[in-house]
């Protein structure tokens, strides 16, 4: 195993305090979106994964980054494979463009754009629509669907760029972006630069309060940066010249925060119930104390020792499991409860950028899922758990086949 460079975290990414708390390590990690072709396996690289509390303005956050250019040049996660995730941008655009009454001459900016999934439905409202993205492969699935995108990481002089050229934005959008930026403060001035006066920021990310209750620990991996409570946000917002105006519980990722932001006015509006409400129901969940994730941690080792338990009961009754889903979430749940091919013969997948490849660091064949209508396996390991209503759907033949269904999170529990 080969440790490999990455930047370590002794400050606070908001308020700079240096008073955080370790909750979670670890150990040694792949990178989770990394499916490799069997001639990487000797190059795989290894991080170190730990998590991090600060005692201060209470933003959760990785111990360490490793470089975006390593994490996100050439990227397999698409959303348009995911009937839900479509249905949450559907509901997203529907409910901005009430908002702002789009036409044929507003113009809207999605950060993090992938395959142009959303900006699709945009562009389908009539309005010009441009997005953002690192990862060369996605930016090309989306230019061929007509989509104009620029393939890069987002910043202030991209910013800029984009302004002199296709002028101010009435909607910026990053849907599950935020949570992977490191400097969040030049991330947000960027935005700043690109939007209209009257314009919009929505932004979506995985909410640590469903994070907590639900044990969602498979979810902290090192694209994730920061896991923000709707508190942590609106600091850091503030900080940077933006005001929230409404936050929206979704239930996609596991439970996330939809908060749409405006540049702060001169005049603020009072805060929205909804706004107060969250804020309080934070409190409530201890989510500004330590001990909160101490107990996190706790639960998340006791769920290793039962999930390994039942894994071990199946396997000396020398029955197969394939898993659905090879999500970065497999890397993380088979990497951490020590998880390979002896027990899983292999991971299904709809994504065609992952099939054939092998997952990172336990190197678990990933095949399409056709495969397992054929091979009617056993047990049926979901992964992929935030999508376990849609997948189970989907597999409904072989369940009544006989084949039996595992759900990892929140508990161990066998369908
Ligand atoms: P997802 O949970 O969205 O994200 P992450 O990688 O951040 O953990 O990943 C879901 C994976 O499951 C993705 O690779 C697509 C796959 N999938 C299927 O194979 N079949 C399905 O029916 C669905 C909904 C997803």
């Amino acid at each position: 195993m080969r440790i490999s460079e990455y930047k370590k975290v002794t400050k606070c990414r908001i308020c700079k305090s240096s008073r955080l708390y370790k909750f979670l390590d670890y150990g040694s990690m792949p990178l989770a979106n990394k499916f490799l072709e069997k001639s990487e396996f000797s190059d795989e690289k290894f991080y170190p994964l730990t998590c991090l509390f600060c005692k201060d303005c209470y933003l959760v956050q990785l111990g360490q980054v490793v470089s975006p250019k390593i994490l996100f040049e050439d990227y397999p996660y698409v959303p348009s494979g995911s009937g839900v995730l479509m249905n949450d941008f559907n509901n997203l655009a529907l409910e901005v463009d009430k908002r702002l009454n789009l036409s044929a001459s507003s113009f809207v900016v999605d950060i993090g754009s992938n395959d142009g999934s959303l900006l699709s439905i945009f562009k389908n409202l009539g309005v010009r629509v441009l997005g953002i993205d690192p990862a060369h492969n996605l930016a090309k699935v989306a230019k061929d669907h007509g989509i104009a995108t620029e393939v890069g990481l987002f910043n202030t002089k991209m910013a800029r760029e984009i302004h002199r050229k296709f002028g101010q934005a009435d909607l910026v959008c990053a849907t599950n972006v935020v949570a992977h930026v490191d400097d969040v403060f030049e991330f947000l001035e960027a935005v700043s630069i690109l939007l209209a006066q009257d314009g919009l920021f929505v932004c979506e990310f995985p909410y640590i309060l469903d994070l907590v209750i639900k044990n969602e620990f498979d979810t902290i991996y090192h694209e994730h940066l920061s896991y923000f409570s709707l508190g942590s946000w609106q600091r850091l917002i503030k900080e940077a010249g933006f005001e929230i105006i409404d936050a929206k519980r979704v239930q996609i990722h596991g439970g996330s925060l939809r908060i749409t932001n405006r540049l702060k006015k001169a005049e603020t509006k009072p805060a929205r119930r909804t706004i107060n409400y969250l804020l309080w129901l934070e409190k409530q969940h201890g989510l500004t104390e330590s001990e909160t994730f101490g107990y996190f941690s706790d639960r998340v080792l006791k769920l290793k020792d039962e999930f390994t338990r039942a894994i071990h009961e199946v396997k000396v009754r020398d029955k197969r499991i394939v898993g659905l889903g090879a999500a970065a979430k497999a890397s993380i749940v088979t990497n951490f409860f020590g998880l390979g091919p002896e027990a899983i013969d292999y991971i299904a997948d709809s994504t065609p950028f992952k099939i054939g490849k092998y997952t990172p660091g336990k190197h678990i064949p990933i095949y399409s899922e056709e495969k397992v209508f054929f091979d009617k396996p056993d047990y049926c390991l979901i992964f992929a758990w935030n999508f376990a209503d849609e997948i189970m759907r989907k597999y409904r033949k072989l369940r009544r086949k006989g084949t039996k269904f595992i759900v990892p999170i929140p508990e161990v529990k066998i369908i």
